[in-house]
């Protein structure tokens, strides 16, 4: 594990140096919204989404120059979605990666452009040149993050789920709820993490399958670890505000099994995701590091 930190570390810095370069500042009136986009990407995070994006790439000999491109489109719109996520209309959160949310920082009003300013800017870069030479690949690079994104089946669908009560369902409804909650809040932009790297990198349909289903079982693993780190995390190290989900009566596989069912049922499908891509071999080994790090992360 101690090459994956090392890898991760470096990874992180070079998006962190990297994503800026994407951000012309207007000179009038109306740069106080790229402002507040900059700084919402430029604060901090993890960068696990556009690190699979060129990690998964990587696996069809596609350099990190060449998946830049689309690994920042998705790190503006995930970017996008914690704006809009921590609005008053929606968990209504003072603190984001350890500083103050956008609309703290900024207002209200500024927070909401910023956040359309993001996700419409993660298409206009997709459908670049620069991104992937074929307009197919860009066509279907755009289509995959529209669906996985969107309010159909996607990351907006999940989060009017999330906003929903689920105080009159038996738990057996719950169990039901919550698994599509998980999986299209927080699981489709993670696959479309992996599934953006297929695309790039010409996968065959048995690669993309493995990747696929290792994505949809650590995106799961991804927003269990979150909501464990929302109940017994370290607030300095997290940078949120902690004990939201249970102050704001959110339906969570925390709330529904407790922390001890919750961490297992994570762990399992870690264990599930890195067999999965067994068929990568010890190529993927950093695809597998990147599965146990989801639940072992404290932030
Ligand atoms: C937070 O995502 C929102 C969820 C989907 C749980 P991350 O934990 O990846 O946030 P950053 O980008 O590292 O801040
Ligand atoms: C957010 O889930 C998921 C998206 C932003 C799509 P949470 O509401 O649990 O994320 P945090 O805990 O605020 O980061
Ligand atoms: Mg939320
Ligand atoms: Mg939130
Ligand atoms: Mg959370």
């Amino acid at each position: 594990m101690s090459d994956f930190f090392e890898k991760l570390k470096a990874y992180t810095e070079y998006f962190n140096n990297e994503l800026p370069h994407f951000f012309p500042l207007p000179s009038g009136a109306e740069k106080r919204v790229v402002e507040a986009m900059l700084y919402s990407v430029a604060n901090g995070g993890k960068r696990l989404r556009p690190f699979l994006v060129t990690e998964t790439a990587a696996l069809f000999g596609i350099s990190r120059q060449q998946s830049l491109p689309t690994a920042a489109a998705l790190e503006f719109l995930h970017s996008y979605s914690l704006i809009h996520d921590d609005l008053p209309a929606m968990d209504n959160d003072d603190l984001r990666r350890g500083k103050p949310t956008c609309h703290k920082q900024f207002d209200e009003a500024t927070a909401i452009l910023a956040g359309d300013g993001l996700l419409t800017y993660a298409f206009e870069i997709l459908s670049d040149s620069q991104t992937a030479s074929s307009a197919t690949t860009r066509c279907h690079l755009l289509s995959l993050l529209a669906k996985a994104a969107g309010a159909f089946s996607g990351m907006i669908a999940g989060q009017m789920l999330d906003l929903s009560s689920a105080g009159n369902l038996s738990a057996s409804e719950q169990e039901f709820l919550i698994k599509h909650i998980e999986e299209m809040k927080t699981g489709c932009l993670i696959r479309y993490a992996c599934e953006a790297g297929a695309v790039l990198g010409n996968a065959t349909e048995e690669q993309k399958q493995a990747l696929i289903t290792y994505s949809r079982k650590i995106g799961i693993a991804f927003q269990i670890a979150d909501d464990i780190l929302d109940v017994e995390g370290n607030p300095s190290l997290v940078g949120k505000t902690l004990n939201k989900d249970a102050e704001q009566g959110k339906l969570t596989f925390v709330s529904l099994y407790g922390l001890e069912k919750a961490k297992q049922l994570a762990a399992q499908l870690i264990a599930d995701a890195k067999a999965s891509i067994a068929v990568f071999g010890t190529q993927a080994q950093t695809l597998k590091d990147l599965a146990d790090f989801i639940i072992s992360r404290n932030k």
